[in-house]
């Protein structure tokens, strides 16, 4: 598969806090995504997800490395960036927040035909959009304001206001977050279908992985600024081989195996370890099966490569080969 969007090499960093060093919030990702396909950026809070993402969309430019779309490299310039911004599209996580209280659910549906100067009849646009988002009939919402409306029919309107430029790709940032379980269904199955429907493609950020096994065809585990773990949904969450993605499943309720306690101290992007990034939380290095494995050494010392952008890959001394 061609990938739609591919990131080579991407890095991000932030100066530091406070006399920190610099954060390295993004510290070498590939990661390509393929036309009509969902893939789920995974990882817990603060692991680089969301700067990531924004990178990807033209909206954080990286600090070294490269973002190419239907084969073309970005390249900042602000008419090429708008059009850019039109042809892949950000949901944000939360609905509230990213709807203006006082704007009708058409306004908010038709502000991006406005700002891209999109010709054409408006309010047929912004019915269809707001149709295929599952608001029908969709005239009957025209006139409402977010504070009218559920929580899951505000994340439709953010969805219309997607739709509504026909992009190809789309961005979901924590979509279902902040939504009830039972909106939460409703809204990744309008994902999946818009997916089927329309060819759409997605990044669906998300810190939680039973969300990604319900939506995405492929799966990036992300952990302080790398993607740790990479393959098809079925690959990762039925034999994950990163020992970071197998502590996260093994939170989840459905989880065979017992809870696995992370141990150390949570990550920070401006204090990096040497040697593999995840050494000092990992209970493999932890139990001594690393050491038995005559690679407790390269766990501490040796840093893995970056893994590339598509593929089953696992970023980890002792698991990283086939199980
Ligand atoms: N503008 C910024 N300036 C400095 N540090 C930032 C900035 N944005 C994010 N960070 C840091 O980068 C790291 C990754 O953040 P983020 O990408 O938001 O992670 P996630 O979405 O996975 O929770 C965090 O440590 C965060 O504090
Ligand atoms: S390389 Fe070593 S420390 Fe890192 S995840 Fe694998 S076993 Fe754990
Ligand atoms: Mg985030």
């Amino acid at each position: 598969m061609n990938a739609l969007l591919s990131a080579t090499g991407l890095h991000v960093t932030f100066p530091g806090r406070r006399g920190d060093p610099p954060a390295r919030a993004v510290d070498g990702v590939d990661l390509d995504i393929g036309a009509g396909e969902i893939v789920a950026l995974v990882g817990e809070s603060g692991c680089g997800k969301t700067t990531l993402a924004r990178s990807l969309l033209g909206l954080v430019r990286p600090t070294s490395g490269s973002v190419t779309f239907a084969g073309a490299p970005l390249t900042y310039r602000s008419a090429e960036l708008k059009a850019y911004r039109r042809r892949v599209q950000l949901v944000l996580q939360d609905p509230s927040g990213s709807l203006n209280p006082r704007h009708t659910v058409y306004d908010a549906v038709a502000e991006g035909l406005r700002i891209h100067g999109v010709p054409g009849d408006e309010r047929a646009a912004v019915a269809s959009a707001l149709s295929r988002a599952g608001l029908r009939p969709p005239e009957r919402f025209f006139l409402r304001y977010p504070h009218e409306l559920s929580g899951g029919q505000r994340q439709r309107v953010v969805i219309a206001g997607a739709l509504v430029l026909e992009p190809e790709l789309i961005v979901a940032d924590e979509p279902v977050a902040s939504l009830d379980a039972s909106v939460r269904g409703e809204v990744l199955a309008l994902l999946l279908r818009l997916r089927t429907e329309l060819g759409l493609s997605a990044l669906v950020v998300t810190h939680d992985l039973g969300l990604a096994w319900n939506i995405a065809d492929r799966v990036a585990v992300m952990y302080l600024g790398r993607v740790v773990e990479t393959g098809t949904v079925e690959e990762v969450l039925s034999a994950p081989r990163h020992p970071y993605t197998r502590a996260l499943l093994s939170v989840l309720p459905e989880s065979p195996t017992d809870p696995v306690v992370l141990a150390g101290e949570p990550p920070d992007p401006s204090r990096i370890p040497a040697g593999c990034r995840f050494h000092a939380r990992c209970q493999v290095l932890a139990s001594g099966e690393a050491d038995r494995a005559g690679l407790a050494g390269a766990c501490r010392t040796r840093d893995l490569p970056v893994l590339a952008g598509r593929g089953r890959a696992a970023a980890c001394h002792v698991h990283g080969g086939p199980p």
